[in-house]
Order: C-alpha cells, then sequence, then structure tokens
C-alpha cells in the first residue's frame, strides 16, 4: 500500500493572507505545500518567488514544500530555492539546456529533485536520469493557471510512469498537478499516483469567514 500525500497548490490561496492560508491547511491534515513558480515567459503567467518561499519558512512553516519551477531558465533560480528552503524542487525539462545538470544541482544543494511533464511531453525525458530523479509530476492541465479541468489521458500515463517507477525499485514519488477534486481523486490514486497537488478544490471550496474552513474539505480528500 503506497502512502498518499495531499500538496494544496497556494497558487489559489489569498496571497494577502499567504502565511495564515497556509498554517490552516497544514492544521486542517495537507502534508505538503504546493508553491507555483511561474515567470510570465516559459508559462503565461506571474506568481511568487524565492523570497516568499523563505518568508514561509520565516513564518514557521516546517511541512515540505514543493517547488514547482515553471520557468525559464531554471538553474539560477534552482539556487535560490535551495536557499530559500524548499524541500523538492521540480522542473520542466524543455525548460532546462542541461536536465541532467540541473537534477545534479538540485541534489547536490540537499533538495530532492523532480521532473515536471506537461499533457504533450514524452515520459522519455526519464530515460537516462532515473537514478536523479526523486519526483515525478505529470502535468494534467497544461500549467499557467488554476482552476482548469483534468485531461483523462493523463490517467494512462499516470500508469506508464507507474510502471516506470516500479521497474526502477526506488522510492520516487508520483505527482499529479491540475483539476484534481474530490470526485477524481481515487481514479487518479488507482492508476498509480501518491501525491496529489490540489488548489481551487481546496481552497475555493472552503468558507473563508470559518477558522476551521479546510477541516472538511481535506477530510473529503
Ligand atoms: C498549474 C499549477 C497547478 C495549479 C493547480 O500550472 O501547476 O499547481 O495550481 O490548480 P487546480 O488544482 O485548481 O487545477
Ligand atoms: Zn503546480
Amino acid at each position: 500500500i503506497r502512502d498518499f500525500l495531499i500538496a494544496p497548490s497556494i497558487l489559489s490561496a489569498d496571497f494577502a493572507r499567504l502565511g495564515e492560508e497556509v498554517d490552516n491547511v497544514l492544521a486542517s491534515g495537507a502534508d505538503i505545500v504546493h508553491f507555483d513558480v511561474m515567470d510570465n515567459h516559459y508559462v503565461p503567467n506571474l506568481t511568487i518567488g524565492p523570497m516568499v518561499c523563505e518568508a514561509l519558512r520565516k513564518h514557521g512553516v516546517t511541512a515540505p514544500i514543493d517547488a514547482h519551477l515553471m520557468v525559464k531558465p531554471v538553474d539560477r533560480l534552482i539556487g535560490d530555492f535551495i536557499d530559500a528552503g524548499a524541500t523538492y524542487i521540480t522542473f520542466h525539462p524543455e525548460a532546462s539546456d542541461h536536465i541532467d545538470r540541473s537534477l545534479q544541482l538540485i541534489r547536490d544543494g540537499g533538495c530532492k529533485a523532480g521532473l515536471v511533464f506537461n499533457p504533450a511531453t514524452p515520459l522519455s525525458f526519464l530515460d537516462h536520469v532515473m537514478d536523479k530523479v526523486d519526483m515525478i509530476l505529470l502535468m494534467s492541465v497544461n500549467p499557467g493557471f488554476g482552476g482548469q479541468a483534468f485531461l483523462p489521458g493523463t490517467l494512462d500515463k499516470l500508469r506508464a510512469a507507474r510502471q516506470r517507477i516500479d521497474a526502477s525499485g526506488r522510492a520516487i514519488r508520483l505527482e499529479i498537478d491540475g483539476g484534481v477534486k474530490v470526485d477524481n481523486i481515487a481514479e487518479i490514486a488507482a492508476a498509480g499516483a501518491d501525491t496529489f497537488v490540489a488548489g481551487s478544490a481546496i481552497f475555493k471550496a472552503a468558507n473563508a469567514a470559518d477558522p476551521h474552513r479546510y477541516d472538511s474539505v481535506l477530510r473529503d480528500f
């Protein structure tokens, strides 16, 4: 049996009260903080960077922070996120000129490294780096925005990624990101995912006036 982790994407949180939002989802049972970094170049949106990651650590967040870099180039920001206290650092292979080097940079910095696959990016990017990957993140939407619908073709890709992980014999996490909801998470888990990013399903579902606003949402997950 696999251990399942829930990773709320703070992309859908209230950025004006970010520390409180993160405290609340963690207190309600979330496992990992999914931290979406967008640069208005690799993806058509602009979000948060290493200073905000560092601010969450200073605020007292001790849970793993899963920095999903949707930026190009990636290497300089990798160093900044290592210094800012990220736990996982994942990047898109198309955004790195030297995939092996970027993975090595992350691991040399003491962080866990991952590759992210857009819906049309083939898993063959894993062929020669499987021993340097701690996480595989499959995008089930095209990256850039929260609140999009889960692309069903991702289920077959999850099964293929799960086979690669099992064949490697390594404890690589298989994360899914985009359109994950309470009503499709069981099917996604059955296809092989063990780490579930959910943004709008968690942060938009809650009543902002309720101090325990994320309890019932996370219980459903
Ligand atoms: C999209 C981001 C996701 C996004 C998911 O580019 O990587 O993490 O926040 O949002 P939902 O869960 O709303 O699809
Ligand atoms: Zn993400």
